[in-house]
């Protein structure tokens, strides 16, 4: 796909939807580039923790960021890696702290537009699926395809509470449950790149679905519209 022209396509949708493992896997078999826009958001929320403590309470916290340098890497193996200073966080970045302290990080206009900035030079040379909450919206309005994936809170409840499972962290699935519903108002409802579902991106409803299904579903939109 890559050899052909270059195409963006925006995957945005709710905490614990299948964005990321859906747009992951399509990334591998169509080879595209895979970028993770909520990691970014996770990386600057674990480093301002590790410096403060807590998150500052003070506007455009971009200016505690002068000094930071991001990367991302899709791996060959279908894996993304995340990097601070050269530091690979893309484990430390999965972690419920994180997830409590994201919002306010998320709200901060000068962190949006650094991320935004930071998501458009990686996007410059490749054919792209990025997975966010504003990608179709903010970051790319113009993408050649948008996504809006979409699954029931008690079903992402369930697929978050496996995934930190299967890193081996133990966590309480009620509270899981809470914390996406409260992750949602927030990303809902932020003033600038707030999570909406809009008429230009195509709708799936994943609740009921096979991930298998989902892949398929996205890679046959991605091929019918590459023809
Ligand atoms: O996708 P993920 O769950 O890793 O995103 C974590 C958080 O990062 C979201 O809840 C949201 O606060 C923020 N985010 C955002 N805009 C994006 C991607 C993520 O505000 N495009």
């Amino acid at each position: 796909m890559t050899e052909n022209r270059k195409i963006i396509i925006a995957v945005d949708g709710p905490a614990g939807s299948g964005k990321s493992s859906i747009s992951k896997e399509v990334a591998k078999q169509l080879k595209l580039k895979y970028i993770d826009s909520g990691a970014v958001y996770r990386a600057i929320t674990w480093y301002l923790l590790e410096k403060h403590d807590e998150i500052p309470a003070k506007h455009n916290l971009s200016d505690y960021l002068k000094d930071v340098f991001f990367d991302q890497v899709f791996n060959e193996d279908g894996t993304c890696s995340t990097f601070l200073n050269e530091r690979d966080i893309s484990n430390d970045i999965r972690t419920e702290v994180i997830a409590k302290n994201i919002g306010i990080v998320s709200d901060d206009i000068s962190v949006r537009e650094l991320v935004n900035s930071i998501l458009r030079k990686w996007s410059e040379m490749y054919s792209v699926i990025m997975d966010g909450r504003d990608i179709g919206s903010v970051v790319f309005p113009d993408a050649n395809i948008k996504i809006y994936l979409d699954a029931s809170v008690d079903v992402r409840a369930v697929r978050r509470f496996e995934e930190y499972k299967e890193t081996g962290k133990n966590v309480d699935i009620k509270d899981i449950k809470k914390q996406i519903a409260l992750r949602d108002t927030q990303d809902m409802s932020r003033p600038f790149g707030k999570l909406e579902r809009r008429e230009d991106a195509i709708y799936i409803d994943t609740s009921e679905m096979k991930k298998e299904d989902v892949i398929r579903k996205v890679c046959s939109i991605i091929k019918d519209y590459s023809m």
